[in-house]
């Protein structure tokens, strides 16, 4: 089974992905999170710093772009492929309501002619190979037929579904009625996305949908970072593996000159999915959440490790 892990604002950056691939080996690709071009064909800043080759070293990266007009889609393309990628993936997914009233994200599924546009120019001059990470509708899956219809129009090179539609945010129950009659449909190879967050989701999918071979996991991995593993018939997460993986990120951040503020919020997201494998933890997370200090942090992280309730089973249920 081919698992790649899913793209997170604010949470997989490339000192994320680093610390991930060294102590959890065995992602097959890491999306960066989305960076939405301005048209100048130049990244800048932080976003260029997630996606410079010299700081993915060690991983495979698909860098991700959100916008709706090919000039621009096309210009950072012809900049990926400079940096030496094969492969761009366009965000066709993100339900924020600063994207989607802009006709990005989600918002490219309100209007299937402006889709259909955009792709054509994209595929009639992009050098790289092009994937598609989408919603399955705005308001609902049942839209998705017709956007299917659309995406089979191009070579895309990998078609990754989050089946929700985008009024369900990260929150509705995945369709996996609506994916599963999807699947056959695509002519690209298409990947499932969605609330997979442990063996027992993992099946229920592979279960309903056979013939599939490909998953992206977000969340569930951002809980427990070890569920690639997990999901290839491997050992569960310990304990001790978490405080390693936890060290090490926050060594990798005040390294990177992130500071003392901005490593304990960075954390604390981290600990947001991570507290699921705590059941019944909600006092002392709320400690953490407290903490202003790395000292504060580091006793309420302690606190929590020597709690007893690392529960290696429990998933993220968010
Ligand atoms: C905090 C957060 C940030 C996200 N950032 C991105 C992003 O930059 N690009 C993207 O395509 N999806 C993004 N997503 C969506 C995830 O990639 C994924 O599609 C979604 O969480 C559903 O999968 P999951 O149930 O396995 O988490 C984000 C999700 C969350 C919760």
């Amino acid at each position: 089974m081919d698992l790649d892990f899913a793209p997170m604002e604010g949470v997989t950056s490339c000192l994320y992905r680093n610390v991930h691939a060294a102590c959890f080996p065995g992602v097959d690709r890491y999306y960066a999170p989305f960076i939405a071009p301005d048209g100048s064909g130049r990244f800048k800043g932080a976003a260029l710093r997630d996606i410079l080759p010299e700081n993915n070293r060690e991983i495979r990266l698909v860098p991700q772009l959100l916008c709706n007009t090919p000039e621009a889609f096309l210009a950072a393309s012809r900049e990926l492929s400079a940096m030496g990628y094969h492969e761009v993936n366009l965000n066709a997914g993100c339900p924020s309501a600063t994207v989607v009233p802009k006709h990005k994200g989600a918002g490219m599924l309100a209007d299937l002619k402006s889709l259909d546009a955009f792709l054509e120019e994209v595929f009639a001059r992009c050098e790289l190979r092009v994937s598609v990470k989408t919603r399955m509708g705005l308001e609902s899956t049942a839209e998705f037929p017709a956007v299917l219809e659309i995406y089979n129009r191009y070579p895309i090179s990998e078609l990754i579904i989050h089946a929700r539609d985008r009024a369900g945010m990260y929150r509705s129950s995945p369709d996996l009625a609506a994916f599963s009659a999807a699947f056959p449909l695509g002519r690209a190879p298409v990947r499932y996305n969605g609330n997979v967050v442990d063996a027992e989701s993992c099946k229920k999918v592979m279960s309903t949908v056979p013939a599939l071979d490909r998953l992206m996991l977000g969340r569930g991995a951002a809980c427990d970072p070890a569920l690639f593993r997990v999901l290839r018939g491997g050992a569960p997460l310990e304990a001790v593996e978490l405080r390693h993986f936890l060290d090490r990120l926050e060594r990798a951040f005040l390294q990177a000159g992130l500071g003392e503020h901005f490593t304990i919020a960075r954390l604390k997201e981290l600990w947001y999915y991570g507290i699921w494998k705590f059941p019944g933890a909600g006092r002392l997370h709320k400690a953490l959440n407290k903490a202003r200090r790395l000292d504060e942090y580091h006793a309420a992280a302690a606190a929590l490790f020597a709690s007893g309730l690392f529960d290696a089973g429990a998933s993220f249920q968010g």
